[in-house]
């Protein structure tokens, strides 16, 4: 028996998760195991009536699971970022799940909007580190006299713009990427590993033209993690060319390992050319602490409640988390059984057919059950 923490979230997270529970629970009664779920009631509709994100004494709670099943968050309500920040980064961050896996792969029966590509072009998968960058949240803003903290600015206000740096007219802000030898080494290796058990390729995808400190540190220790790894052959990319070679030639890619800003940019489009984000799953993992797993699509306020939204995402997502508790035929069994009622027609309509949220969940556990 597998004790399993779920967080439905806000907007459409808890429709989409009841499904992937759904399609999971069938999954272990064909494989023979039992998950006990445990749900956390985190997200904006406890915000607005408590003030709190995560308590501490859920952090505590939630480090006896390996496994933690997500929808997703964010809300109208609630000014961007407090969600996000407060509770999705504040447990990506507080578990250290440093790997963000994000499987880029066009399944059978899907479009892709790429004239001339199928499922044997776009099958790779983005390892994203997942806890350094700019998402370390070291920042500031600054007004007036207060520019003489960065002397920076005062050069700008003053050279660039003519301006007097003293005056409380004007204004800055500024974030900090950080990133760090062993941080990239970690995740670099999870990536190495990974393309061993593939086609023993690995991009590097960073902008160390521009951002030459940063990126300059990650490629010397790609080099270094490269070297340790003589059977997988490697490139660097610039992150602007690749999402035109992403467009242009998917089936150059097997693993490609990134920072985090870039890594959230580049998936998001890596799901829109393997059908929509209403298909693309991803894993935020520590592989010796607390996991979780979620589709990489945000709440979709706008189809929250209608029972439109897609839940293949958080189904696959469903798939990851199995493979991450060992249960790889399961795993690959949800994988068949989406593919399978995207064949049967069972779809929403961001995929062009009529099926409700619910038809596709229980479609899959049917599936799986047969
Ligand atoms: P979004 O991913 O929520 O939605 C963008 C669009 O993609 C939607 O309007 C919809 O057309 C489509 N879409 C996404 N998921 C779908 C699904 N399952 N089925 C069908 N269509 C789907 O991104 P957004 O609109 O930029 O953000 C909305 C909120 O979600 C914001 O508060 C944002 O911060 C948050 N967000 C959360 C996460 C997360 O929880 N992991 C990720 C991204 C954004
Ligand atoms: C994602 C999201 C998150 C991120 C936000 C909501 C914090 O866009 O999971 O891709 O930037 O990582
Ligand atoms: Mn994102």
């Amino acid at each position: 028996m597998y004790r399993v923490a779920s967080i439905g979230g806000d907007g459409i997270g808890p429709e989409i998760l009841v499904e992937g529970k759904k399609v999971l629970d069938a999954a272990g009664e064909k494989y023979g195991f039992e998950i006990e779920w445990t749900d956390y009631p985190i997200g904006a509709d406890r915000y607005l009536e408590t003030g709190e994100l995560v308590t501490e004494d859920e952090l505590k709670e939630l480090s006896a699971y390996r496994a933690i099943y997500f929808g997703s968050i964010g809300d109208d309500r609630v000014r961007p970022g407090v969600l996000e920040k407060g509770i999705l980064l504040a447990l990506r961050f507080y578990f250290d799940q440093y790997v963000n896996l994000r499987p880029i792969k066009l399944l059978h029966g899907v479009s892709t909007p790429l004239a001339g590509k199928g499922p044997e072009d776009i099958d790779f998968v983005v390892v994203r580190e997942n806890t350094e960058d700019f998402y370390v949240g070291i920042g500031g803003r600054f007004k007036g006299r207060h520019h003489a903290d960065l002397q920076v600015a005062r050069d700008l206000y003053s050279v660039k713009f003519g301006l007097d740096a003293e005056s409380d007219a004007e204004e800055i802000a500024y974030q900090i990427g950080v990133l760090s030898r062993e941080g990239s080494r970690r995740v670099m290796e999870y990536a190495f590993d990974l393309a061993e058990r593939r086609e023993k390729r690995v991009t590097s995808v960073d902008k160390a033209n521009v951002l030459s400190d940063v990126y300059g540190l990650w490629r010397e220790v790609f080099t270094g993690v490269a070297a340790a790894h003589p059977t997988v052959s490697t490139e660097f990319n610039f992150v602007d060319a690749v999402t035109m070679w992403f467009v242009k030639n998917p089936e150059w890619f097997d693993v490609v390992v990134t920072p985090n800003m870039f890594g959230d940019i580049i998936t998001d489009l890596g799901a829109m050319i393997q059908g929509g984000l209403g298909l693309a799953p991803g894993g935020n993992i520590n592989p010796e602490g607390t996991s979780m797993f979620e589709p990489i699509h945000g709440s979709a306020p706008k189809y929250k409640g209608l029972g439109v939204a897609n839940p293949i995402a958080t189904i696959w997502a469903g798939s990851l988390l199995l493979d991450h508790l060992g249960e790889h035929e399961a795993a690959d069994a949800v994988v068949r059984a989406i593919e399978g009622t995207i064949r049967d027609g069972v779809v929403t309509k961001d995929l062009g057919g009529t099926a409700r949220t619910a038809d596709v969940g229980e479609h899959v556990a049917a599936l799986i059950r047969s």
